[in-house]
């Protein structure tokens, strides 16, 4: 057998771990699709009658990555699949479900690329990369282009589990390394002003006083003692939907991981943006029970934003809004 490529007609996703079932939900629900896959290899899922068109709107948010250009690439030995694949393009990111052990062999052979957990912040190469699974000892399906330029759309950072009052850190960090991916726009810095709604018990102040900024912290209930003393954080124990943009602005950024409903935080979203559309925001959305697709869209519609599932995220997905 000599190596051979062999191009597929649809698309593949990859869920995020463990969340197959919103990914096929969202698949059915959002766009209406009501074919079953062509194939299932682990997570990945394959569907011979979808084309990119069918996502002129963005791919699914639950996919953690979507091979765009699928292909079958039949090989003999490991260095015939990593040269293969080396032909094609430098970067390419493995999702394994089976044959762990060649699969490691020809991810040695191919250029580095960072796998590793990662210390935020960390700014990702803008650079295309691939996602290549093999589904037997001599096939691996494939596609250069991918809809994520992290490997396999997987960010993980380095925990600390001393200093930050929740593990909600985590969240921010990734939007806002994500916001960065995107927009090109520098993080809270010394001299930014921050509002945060639904900050107790702070781990997002906490990456955002990190990162020098000033943060105006709303909460019903107060910020971890540790944050408390901070000069950078001023808190205030209220209702933060209340607060009227004259009576605490200007701000440079808004963030809300407020636990509400989200026909609530767009309505708050709308009245922000009214009185600056130059605001950068970044908002959980909540979901409770089934989805809102129709609502969910009204979020992506505004101007200069984008909705993404982090990998970071539960039953939520997050808004991002920077404006060029
Ligand atoms: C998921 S927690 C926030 C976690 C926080 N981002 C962190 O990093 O630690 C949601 C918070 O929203 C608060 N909350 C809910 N409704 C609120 C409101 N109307 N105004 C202010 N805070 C609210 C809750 O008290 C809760 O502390």
């Amino acid at each position: 057998m000599s190596t051979k490529i062999k191009e597929l007609s649809g698309l593949a996703f990859l869920p995020f771990p463990e969340q197959t079932e919103m990914l096929l939900s969202e698949l059915k629900k959002r766009f209406s699709l009501n074919d079953k896959p062509t194939a299932r290899y682990g997570d990945l899922f394959y569907f011979e009658n979808l084309t990119a068109e069918d996502f002129s709107s963005g791919f699914p948010y639950w996919a953690r990555c979507t091979m765009i250009k699928p292909f079958l690439l039949t090989f003999d030995s490991i260095g015939e699949a990593a040269g293969e694949l080396k032909k094609i393009q430098r970067n390419w990111a493995p999702y394994q479900y089976t044959c762990f052990r060649r699969a490691n062999l020809i991810q040695e052979k191919l250029p580095y690329i960072n796998l590793k957990d990662r210390n935020f912040p960390v700014e990702i190469p803008s650079s295309p990369i691939g996602l290549y699974t093999l589904i037997d000892e001599h096939t691996i399906i494939a596609s250069a282009e991918t809809s994520s330029n992290l490997p396999a759309g997987t960010l993980h950072f380095i925990e600390d589990h001393e200093n930050p009052p929740s593990r909600a850190y985590l969240k921010i960090q990734e939007s806002l390394t994500m916001a960065r991916l995107f927009t090109g726009c520098e993080l809270p810095k010394a001299g930014d002003r921050c509002f945060e709604a639904g900050a107790c018990p702070g781990g997002w102040t906490w990456v955002l006083a990190g990162l020098g900024a000033n943060v105006f912290a709303v909460d019903r209930a107060p910020l971890a003692d540790s944050l408390m003393n901070n000069p950078l954080i001023t808190f205030q124990a209220h209702d933060a939907f209340t607060f009227k943009p004259e009576e605490i602005g200007p701000f440079d950024w808004i963030f809300s991981d407020v636990i509400c409903y989200p026909e609530r935080l767009l309505q708050w979203i709308t009245m922000w943006l009214e009185y600056n559309p130059n605001l950068k925001m970044i908002c959980t959305i909540k979901m409770q029970g089934e989805i809102d697709w129709p609502l969910i869209q009204k979020f992506a519609d505004i101007p200069h934003s984008r909705i993404l599932h982090l990998n970071y995220n539960k039953h939520e997905l997050t808004w991002i809004h920077i404006p060029a």
